[in-house]
């Protein structure tokens, strides 16, 4: 929900702090601030709103020093404002933060009876204080951040700096990440390698619980139960963490394009040489012992999983129950012998979702993962992960991690069916070809790009829209919902078709457009018959489908999107770019901030 970076440098650290923080914008952007040591003492600047504010007040308010700690923020706790951005600073002590510490009010009792007072409404600022307070009883920075830590509940990711001291910084991670970057002389830390990829391709990742003190030259890692341990040091890939819009006005635009690219990647990594099977990275999994799956994620990655849900029983024959991880985690329920526990996550932060696999750790037969980060807490904490291969995704709208995970998901489907034996080979053979031809037809796909952006200018007038699909094409139009509120702010939801009629056909009227996504398929029929009772109650139909479809049932429709036809079972992945694209060009006629929608944060790494 929020970035954070560090330097211990040897040159002027405010313009490498905020080149950083550019790259860890879309993890929250309700302001940003850097703190440095600046000839022995610290110093700040802070600024609502996006980052660029912060540039802008550095210009005529510039910070000196060459060790320095940045932020940018999402509000958990205290409206964006200067007043609670962070660097949150007490004393000689200054803090940055992303998490949210649960005894924080507890906490600031304590400081309170202590005579210390409080400036925000933040729980950040009981870190800089707590450790202020360690530091008024005596204690060296080293210890006053040690013993602060011990007292936090919650999740944090943490970086602290502290008056005349130019080379120290400690540097803590309990359930949201945080990396060290080795540099020549200098050290880094940063939320996420993207982060850090500008100063070093040198990464330690931290563990759960560990904290850890950093000069320009030594790193010192501590794990949670205070002894000293040693994690690796990896090179990333620069240019896997490459951020820029390849010439496109988005990053949503670009992630949209990159998708028949990268799914082609996927596609390369799972089928082998000869077309025939799909093989698993390092590792396996023995779907004849597995009687149910369990699915687990939020937002668009569970929207993946629930149209998994349909492949896993319709290919596979085996038993799916798909769930969002808020819900899941709380309600604990029970995990039957031979179950897998499948968690799809693009970040593989997200709060909710690492807390369930947590809950299904030492239950399920076998924790999987389906994540877009090989290195990410859920990545690491599961027994097998499969990577998507989508490469870096800025936009806080999922769109190519989308159609990745639906690709690797159909992929898994296929594996378990042929061990299985529920498939004939023909079949399996004819799946697994339009599989490796998805990339072209994506292309085709991408065609669509002209009329969706004259389509989307009309709705972009509608107050309301609902989404209709059968079949896969249900969750899909659950997800299309969910790209154009998020997006747009137009409310949007979306219903099983044959759902319609036992309460949502009350909402139509002239007004609301329906788009109802519809291949020529299988349950086509029952899906026209819908929209003739939309429009016979005025109801404004957009029809999405091929061009057979449109032959069918395209007359009286208010307007219509013409697709390529794919095998029906690729139909959902096909299906997610007109999802992806109504909700594109409807946000820019309406002028909402495309890649930084208000509100949100790429990944979700509080609950
Ligand atoms: C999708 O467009 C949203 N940004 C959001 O729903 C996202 O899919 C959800 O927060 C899950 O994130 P994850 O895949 O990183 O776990």
């Amino acid at each position: 929900m929020c970035g954070i970076v560090g330097v211990l440098g040897t040159h002027e650290v405010a313009p490498l702090l905020v080149e950083s923080l550019k790259r860890l914008e879309y993890r929250g952007y309700d302001s940003a601030g850097i703190a440095t040591v600046n000839r022995g003492k610290l110093d700040r600047r802070r600024a609502v709103g996006k980052l660029v504010n912060l540039s802008d007040l550095l210009v005529h308010e510039p910070l000196a020093g060459t060790s320095g700690i940045g932020h940018t923020r999402w509000a958990t706790h205290g409206a964006p404002s200067v007043t609670n951005a962070h660097p949150h600073q007490s004393g000689p002590v200054a803090v940055v933060h992303n998490g949210i510490i649960e005894n924080f009010r507890e906490l600031r009792e304590e400081l309170a009876a202590k005579g210390q007072s409080f400036v925000t409404q933040t729980d950040t600022e009981t870190i800089a204080l707590l450790a202020h307070q360690y530091m008024l009883e005596g204690a060296d920075a080293r210890t006053a951040a040690e013993k602060t830590i011990a007292r936090l509940h919650g999740a944090f990711a943490l970086a602290f700096l502290f008056d005349g001291e130019d080379d120290l910084m400690i540097a803590a991670r309990k359930g949201s990440p945080l990396a060290i970057g080795h540099g020549d002389g200098e050290m880094f830390v940063g939320s996420d390698a993207i982060a850090l990829t500008p100063m070093t391709d040198r990464i330690t990742y931290l563990e759960e619980g560990d904290w850890a003190v950093l000069t320009r030259t030594s790193v010192e890692i501590r794990d949670a139960n205070g002894q000293l341990a040693n994690r690796a040091e990896r090179r990333i890939q620069i240019d896997s963490t490459r951020v820029d819009k390849g010439g496109h006005k988005h990053f949503m635009a670009k992630e949209i394009a990159e998708q028949p690219r990268v799914i082609g990647e996927a596609v390369r990594h799972y089928i082998d040489e000869d077309g025939a099977r799909v093989v698993l990275p390092r590792g396996e999994i023995d779907f004849t012992k597995i009687r149910r799956v369990t699915m687990v994620a939020c937002g668009t990655a569970y929207y993946a999983c629930f149209t998994a849900k349909y492949w896993f029983e319709q290919l596979a024959r085996v038993p799916v129950e798909v769930d969002i991880a808020s819900e899941f985690r709380y309600r604990e329920p029970p995990i039957e012998e031979g179950t897998l526990a499948l968690f799809v996550s693009q970040s593989g932060e997200t709060a909710d979702t690492l807390a369930a696999l947590r809950y299904c750790a030492g239950k399920a037969t076998k924790i999987v993962s389906v994540v877009n980060v090989p290195e990410s807490s859920i990545a690491r904490e599961s027994d097998l992960a499969l990577p998507i291969h989508a490469g870096a995704e800025i936009g806080v709208a999922s769109t190519k991690a989308f159609t990745c995970q639906l690709t690797v998901l159909l992929m898994l489907a296929l594996h378990a069916s042929a061990q299985r034996g529920t498939l004939p080979k023909e079949e399996r053979a004819r799946l697994l070809s339009a599989l490796r031809s998805l990339p072209s037809t994506m292309v085709t796909g991408l065609e669509i790009n002209a009329p969706t952006e004259t389509l989307s200018r009309k709705l972009a007038e509608a107050q309301d829209v609902l989404f209709l699909g059968r079949g896969p094409l249900y969750p899909l139009a659950l997800e299309a919902a969910l790209k154009l509120k998020e997006i747009s702010y137009i409310h949007a939801e979306a219903y099983a078709s044959g759902e319609l009629k036992h309460g949502p056909i009350a909402l139509i009227d002239n007004k609301m457009p329906v788009v109802v996504m519809a291949p020529r398929d299988a349950l086509f029929d029952k899906t026209v018959s819908n929209m003739q009772e939309v429009m016979a109650r005025g109801g404004k139909v957009v029809l999405v489908t091929d061009e057979q479809g449109r032959a069918e049932a395209g007359d009286g429709v208010w307007e219509t999107l013409i697709i390529p036809h794919v095998d029906p079972v690729l139909a959902p992945i096909l299906y997610a770019l007109p999802a992806q694209l109504i909700a594109y060009h409807t946000a820019i006629a309406k002028g909402t901030d495309v890649d930084q929608p208000r509100n949100l944060a790429k990944s979700v790494t509080v609950e």
